[in-house]
């Protein structure tokens, strides 16, 4: 699906809405475990991993805004409604943590970070490189993993110091070609060992990790999925509900096959046979967001979501991706030798 344009409402501009003669219907695309902190009066809920299949129960004569925590999900829903021919679907700008602020201050915020029964999920996003990284940690044996860190690891190193966290791994989803990676330097401050796939080329010391294998930290533990294509060594990491995918999947998208040892057959088969084996509530966590990588400032998404919209998945036979792939990609980045080379030595 394209990005589009949505129309954005403010919260103030709601409020007036919500106390005129028309109030439109508010519909919140979160999930259960979010709806939980806080909802809006009156208002219906279909979370955005379902949304694709239940428009049908939706008013085509009301104005529908829909809304999440922060705007980005709710941008996407209003995107997918207008498209189906509700064409008076909006999102509510800045979501209901700007509405609590601005509008209803007895409304709760959410607290730092997403807790969620107990687990601790951070995105740190780079957004001079459209990167994401993942801190993950449980909260009562105070230790933590660090999923894909960036080159900068000041930022990691005061938040685990801050926060009296034990750094039991860290993990690679795959050997980078666009950025350089922050294990080694992390590895030395802190002694704790870096994950890569068996696959991995890697030349610095490190732990393999093969499909089915697990990493424990506290009482948490994150299961590994191998899903090669957009490299040879990408893994997939599994914890709760959610899924760390790296650039095998993308919000809109997927990860390209030309700047390593990938290829789209592989990448084709990871997607279908792996990743869209999942759960449609299952979250997805990409390594990638934004306009340097053309792809949407989103952060997060769900695998019903992506299945029922990503241009990628939607490709009618496994031929027809393979030649999605290898037709009209920007050129290859001219760095890109020199960082994985880099990556690799550590
Ligand atoms: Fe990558």
């Amino acid at each position: 699906m394209r990005e589009g344009v949505v129309p954005l409402i403010g919260p103030k501009e709601l409020s007036d809405l919500l106390e005129g003669p028309e109030p439109p219907l508010m519909l919140d695309v979160r999930s259960d475990a979010e709806r939980r902190w806080a909802h809006l009066p009156d208002d219906r809920h279909v979370p955005i991993h379902l949304l694709p299949r239940e428009t049908a129960g939706l008013p085509h004569d009301r104005p529908i805004v829909t809304y999440d925590h922060f705007g980005p999900d709710a941008r996407r829903a209003a995107e997918l409604l207008r498209s189906r021919g509700f064409d008076s679907a909006a999102a509510l700008e800045g979501g209901i943590d700007e509405y609590a602020r601005v509008v209803d201050p007895s409304l709760p915020r959410y607290p730092d970070g997403q807790a969620e029964g107990g687990l601790l999920l951070q995105q740190l996003p780079r957004p001079g490189t459209g990167c994401l990284a993942y801190f993950l940690g449980d909260p009562v044996a105070r230790e933590a993993v660090l999923i894909d860190p960036g080159f900068d690891t000041g930022p990691y190193l005061d938040a685990l110091r801050g926060g009296a966290w034990h750094l039991a791994a860290i993990v690679e989803t795959h050997t980078h070609a666009d950025h350089l990676a922050g294990h080694s330097a992390l590895h030395l401050a802190t002694d704790a060992p870096i994950y890569v796939s068996r696959r991995s080329p890697a030349q610095y010391p490190h732990r393999t990790l093969s499909e089915g294998e697990a990493i424990d930290f506290g009482s948490e533990e994150l299961r590994i999925l191998e899903t090669p294509g957009h490299t040879l060594d990408h893994l997939t990491l599994r914890i709760r509900g959610s899924a760390f995918v790296g650039d095998t999947l993308l919000i809109g998208a997927c990860g390209r096959t030309d700047l390593g040892d990938g290829s789209p057959e592989m990448l084709w088969d990871s997607l279908i046979g792996k990743l869209m084996c999942l759960p449609d509530e299952v979250e997805v966590y990409p390594a990638h967001f934004g306009p340097r990588h053309s792809l949407p400032t989103r952060y997060v998404s769900t695998i019903g979501f992506e299945r029922a919209t990503n241009e990628a998945l939607n490709q009618p036979s496994r031929e027809a991706f393979v030649r999605y792939m290898t037709e009209g990609w920007p050129p290859k980045p001219t760095d890109f030798e020199q960082i994985v080379r880099a990556n690799l030595e550590g």
